[in-house]
């Protein structure tokens, strides 16, 4: 079975629930004839503006970040039961800028990620060097303790659940792409760590991020382990986006 192509627009801190409205209902129309699997991944804000209008759409909804606990203390936090009540499908886990500003560690990964999958909700679990990392050869050793650490509570079949996004730091935001064979080859290493871990590794769509742009993204996506896109800066603007989704088939 092939994998069905997964192309996700990451807003980050972006967009007001009137621009995420009108982002929507620009996209829809360009897009209706995908077959891949579209996700938009709005501020928790927006999420049931952008629910409540691909209603009847193959868009799928993410929020970017929960909390491991399903309710309690923890000011300024949202958990899973709060994401599937408002009838969101996946969460984005593990961004490197939420590793980075916000503290978050490969230990509190190890719990949200199999907590995402109990409630029901996709993970989107995000992995990747830095640019040092990748300048010392450390890029196959970063990739591998992170996802062995993110995923220790996940058992081998479970995995098959779960989206995993290759965003090596230094090209996010930067207009600098890794380019397609050096995103081919980490993905690859990723999809041989999976299936080292008795996951089904053939299953699971392999994304990559970092300035994929409509310039770069049908190259990107024709290698053989990159199974997807998540976007950043081009997942704001609809026109864009939609060229994206296309060069998906
Ligand atoms: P970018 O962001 O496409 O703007 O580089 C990617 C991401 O952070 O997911």
């Amino acid at each position: 079975m092939p994998r069905t192509p997964y192309i996700a627009a990451n807003w980050k801190m972006h967009k007001t629930v009137a621009e995420a409205a009108e982002f929507v209902d620009a996209l829809l129309p360009k897009i209706a004839a995908t077959q891949s699997d579209v996700v938009i991944c709005p501020p928790f804000t927006a999420l049931s503006a952008v629910v409540e209008r691909r209603y009847g759409t193959a868009v799928k909804v993410a929020a970017q970040n929960m909390h491991d606990a399903d309710s309690g203390a923890f000011t300024g936090e949202v958990s899973a039961p709060m994401l599937v009540e408002l009838d969101v499908e996946a969460v984005v886990l593990g961004h490197s800028e939420r590793r980075r500003h916000f503290g978050e560690t490969d230990e509190a990964l190890a719990r949200k990620v199999p907590a995402a999958l109990a409630a029901g909700l996709e993970p989107i679990l995000c992995v990747g060097e830095s640019e040092e990392a990748r300048d010392a050869e450390q890029t196959e050793a970063v990739l591998e303790r992170q996802l062995v650490a993110d995923l220790t509570d996940v058992d081998g079949a479970a995995v098959g659940g779960v989206v995993i996004a290759y965003e090596p730091i230094w090209a996010i935001g930067t207009g600098r792409t890794a380019t397609p064979d050096q995103a081919q080859e980490a993905c690859a290493f990723i999809r041989d760590v999976l299936r080292e871990r008795s996951a089904p590794a053939d299953e699971v769509r392999i994304l990559y991020g970092g300035s994929v742009k409509p310039a770069n993204a049908a190259e990107l996506l024709g290698r053989p382990d990159i199974d997807g896109a998540l976007v950043g800066g081009a997942g704001l603007d609809p026109a864009e986006f939609a060229e994206i989704v296309k060069a998906a088939g």
